[in-house]
């Protein structure tokens, strides 16, 4: 994978933060996501990539851009081979609330390294490079949360787990409570929260419960990069859901997905923020028609995690 890929990506998650920034707070959910699709796909014909979207806004028939299967890039010959799993607005309801948390990311890897996650849910648990090795999705979460205290050489008390607040998760959140470890109940936006189990000094230890799969996938690939650990499964609600992920080639519906059975080889993470969350800034508007950005490009082949802070001029630049 190119390492002058990784700026490129960045300029792409950057126009889609800043597009979909501009409905922030404004309640509609459906204008932010389109402006930062319309914006990370006008960005994407500028890089000289032969890309394919293996995790975007949906099938061909439900979405018109970024759809799963579309080409993105300017291809040329000796443009590389990549596969593509981006989320233009991750937390479409925290942008529209104007919330805590809400990202533009992409992940990349080379063709062929990416479980092709049908649009469906994933039990998911993630931590950081300290608690490596430590999670289990067949054990329970007060096991998981035991063993991690103990890799962390900490009381259980003392650990934080992040849970999607949904009524789901009513009995994981009853017995965290039990066991007496601290909570972080997140509205929406369980990327920024895994991505928060490993990135040092967010306060979180562990992400536990149900998301979406498609964002699993992206989770995967951003703790390739951290060192962390990840593990998922398909939850399904229907035999129309699960019709869809035996034809994209999930051939054991119950398997319990190791982090490199969703993210492998060489992997690159971007992500820029929307709003404030736990590891970025958000998009801030300053005087005379600028604003700045916040943004993380980190690659699994070299661990480096690259943080960008970019000031942007809207009287020299109408791109957005
Ligand atoms: P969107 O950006 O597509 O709205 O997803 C937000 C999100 O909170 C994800 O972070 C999470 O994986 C998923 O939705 C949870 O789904 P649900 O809201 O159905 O519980």
């Amino acid at each position: 994978m190119e390492r002058n890929l990784a700026l490129e990506f960045v300029r792409i998650t950057e126009a889609a933060a800043l597009a979909s920034a501009r409905w922030m707070g404004l309640g509609k959910e459906k204008e932010a996501d389109q402006a930062a699709v319309d914006a990370m796909r006008r960005a994407f014909d500028s890089v000289r990539i032969d890309g394919t979207v293996v995790i975007g806004e949906g099938e061909r028939d439900e979405a018109p851009m970024l759809f799963i299967g579309e080409k993105v890039g300017r291809k040329s010959d000796d443009a590389p081979p990549i596969d593509i799993a981006l989320d233009p607005l991750e937390g479409t309801t925290i942008c529209a609330k104007g919330g805590v948390g809400a990202i533009a990311v992409i992940a990349v890897a080379e063709r062929g390294n990416f479980l092709h996650a049908p649009d469906t849910y994933m039990d998911k648990i993630a931590c950081g490079p300290e608690a490596k090795g430590a999670i289990d999705l067949d054990l329970s979460p007060t096991e998981n949360i035991r063993r991690v205290a103990e890799k962390l050489g900490k009381p259980v008390e003392d650990v934080t787990v992040v849970i999607l607040d949904r009524p789901r998760h009513e009995a994981l959140i009853a017995e965290v409570r039990k066991l007496g470890s601290r909570i972080q109940l997140i509205g929406d936006g369980d990327v920024s929260a895994a991505v928060a189990a490993a990135w040092p000094g967010s306060g979180i230890d562990l992400l536990i419960g149900i998301g979406g799969a498609p964002e699993g996938v992206i989770s995967a690939a951003a703790m390739q990069c951290l060192g962390g650990d990840f593990q998922g499964r398909l939850k399904f609600r229907n035999d129309e859901e699960r019709a869809r992920a035996t034809k994209m080639g999930i051939k054991d519906l119950d398997k319990k997905f190791t982090i490199d059975e969703l993210a492998r080889g060489k992997v690159m993470f971007c992500a820029t923020g929307v709003t404030d969350g736990p590891f970025l800034k958000g998009v801030k508007a300053l005087p005379g028609r600028r604003a700045t950005t916040h943004s993380v490009v980190m690659r699994s082949e070299t661990g480096t995690i690259r943080t960008i802070d970019t000031q942007h001029n809207f009287t020299k630049k109408a791109n957005v």
